[in-house]
């Protein structure tokens, strides 16, 4: 029984021997005592009045004195103002430790038998994961942790967008600038090198729309006709027609990105039980879209598009195949939402993804519920604002973004200048060090990410989260030690 429960259970029984009456367990409001007032414990007697045709001071005094006088648990007690706060024997406390002391499993809720997927992480293939991506993948593992705490059957989930126009670019400009290029020969991490012929693409883009628009295109004539963003398209066409040599070299790239990623998860500790892949699912949501076709949930424009009318639910019409049967970001969710139903008949399905696909994330729900399909209604989307850091914004395409690698380096560094000039090290091993400084730089990092509300937009500053006296990661750390020495001084 928690303490909370027995404080309520000791209250009920006075309430019985002084005025004959019986309380409900929910009629009795207990809070914790305001810091500016002497006791643990609040109960609240205003409510009581009524019932027991009495003044709250009074009702608060006298139940006071008879639970001091007849319970253990209590050894004194005071009354403001129809408040009465209680203190809580220290005696109860001891035993409490005693109890648990040794018991690992202390808070853990026992099954509940309710199945959860959690999807985070979720990159595209064309570049390394970013520091927004840090807080995603921290709330999605703390949620997941969190809710297995709870009793609830987690499922790890990452869906990996790897299809598409994005990769096609970094695999053009690779064919074009890379000369056969790989992670082994230039000692560069795979998801990096794509991600390089990814910021190339855009340069070689940009200045191909420049000489475009110079020789007298418009801004979208040139964004269209750029021969760099044309031979993308060519590459997507050949990739979906299953052109076995743009297959391979996909295939090829894609493998180095996800080397570069196995990296990055196990350096933050960070796993899945599944992953899922936009290739292996936007037929499938395909098929469904055609079904929504038939059964007249969705419909088709003049040029062969489909589309879900959502005005009916105050939202807009939204495309979900395009007129030339592609697919958009859209179709492979909706196969993919399916897949993972019937992989798990999951009661509740959490999607840990930005604020910016809201939108998205809404509509998905909608059509799912709509086209009748299981689970549609366990859907839940975690979402976040981004995250920035104190120089501005992070930009997305232009390849100046911060890499979650560099990140991790800094933060680790960070730790290491820190602790040296704190100068308490004497005596550590190089090895030793080196983890103390992984083990402070990527807490501060986990800490600052995690404090923050999820729907509050913020800004990571790299020194401050690694405070040693603030609400930081190192100072929960800081006071972990502490206390592990006292244990070890106190022994058995
Ligand atoms: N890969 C996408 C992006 O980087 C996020 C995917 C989120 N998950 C999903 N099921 N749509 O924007």
């Amino acid at each position: 029984m928690n303490l909370v429960e027995e404080i309520k259970n000791a209250i009920q029984e006075s309430i019985e021997a002084i005025y004959q009456k019986a309380v409900s367990n929910d009629a009795l409001l207990i809070n914790e005592t305001k810091a500016e007032f002497e006791g643990d414990f609040t109960l609240v007697t205003f409510s009581l009045s009524k019932l027991l045709g009495k003044k709250p001071d009074e009702i608060a005094d006298e139940l006071g004195k008879e639970l001091v006088d007849k319970f253990d648990l209590f050894t004194s007690y005071n009354v403001i103002k129809g408040f009465l706060n209680l203190t809580i024997n220290h005696q109860f406390y001891i035993s409490f430790l005693n109890d648990n002391w040794h018991n690992n499993e202390f808070g853990l809720l026992p099954s509940n038998h309710i199945k959860v997927m959690v999807e985070y992480s979720s990159p595209n293939t064309n570049k390394p994961l970013h520091f927004g991506h840090l807080r995603n993948i921290f709330l999605g593992a703390s949620i997941a942790n969190i809710l297995d705490a709870a009793g609830y059957e987690v499922i790890k989930a990452n869906l990996i967008n790897d299809r598409g126009i994005h990769i096609c670019k970094s695999m053009v400009a690779w064919l074009q600038f890379g000369n056969g290029a790989t992670p082994q020969s230039t000692g560069i991490k795979g998801d990096h090198l794509v991600g390089d012929y990814y910021v190339k693409f855009n340069d070689t883009y940009k200045l191909e729309i420049e000489t475009l628009i110079a020789s007298g295109h418009s801004k979208e004539e040139a964004e269209k006709k750029a021969p760099i963003y044309l031979q993308a398209q060519e590459l997507l066409r050949k990739w979906e027609a299953g052109d076995e040599e743009t297959l391979s070299l996909w295939k090829t790239m894609n493998d180095w990105v996800y080397e570069g990623f196995d990296i990055s998860y196990e350096r933050l500790g960070i796993t899945f039980d599944k992953f899922y892949y936009e290739s292996k699912t936007y037929l499938l949501g395909k098929k469904i879209i055609e079904r929504g076709l038939e059964n007249g949930v969705l419909f088709q424009k003049e040029d062969q598009s489909v589309w879900i009318d959502l005005t009916d639910d105050s939202l807009d019409q939204k495309l979900l195949l395009r007129g030339d049967g592609t697919s958009v970001y859209i179709t492979q969710d909706i196969g993919t939402a399916n897949l993972k139903y019937s992989d798990f008949e999951m009661d509740r399905s959490v999607y840990v993804i930005g604020d910016e696909q809201n939108y998205h994330m809404q509509v998905l729900k909608l059509i799912m519920q709509k086209m009748g399909e299981p689970g549609a209604d366990g859907i839940y989307h975690l979402s976040y604002g981004m995250v920035e850091l104190p120089n501005g914004k992070m930009k997305s395409r232009e390849g100046n973004v911060v890499d979650a690698d560099d990140m991790m380096d800094e933060m680790i560094a960070i730790a290491k200048k820190n602790t040296e000039e704190l100068g308490k090290v004497d005596g550590f091993s190089k090895q030793e060090l080196d983890d103390l400084f992984i083990t402070l730089g990527l807490g501060a990092l986990k800490f600052y990410l995690l404090r923050v509300d999820p729907k509050k937009r913020m800004i990571f500053n790299p020194e401050e989260s690694i405070d040693f006296h603030g609400f930081t990661g190192p100072f929960v750390q800081y006071t972990h030690a502490r206390i592990c020495s006292i244990l070890r001084k106190a022994g058995d």
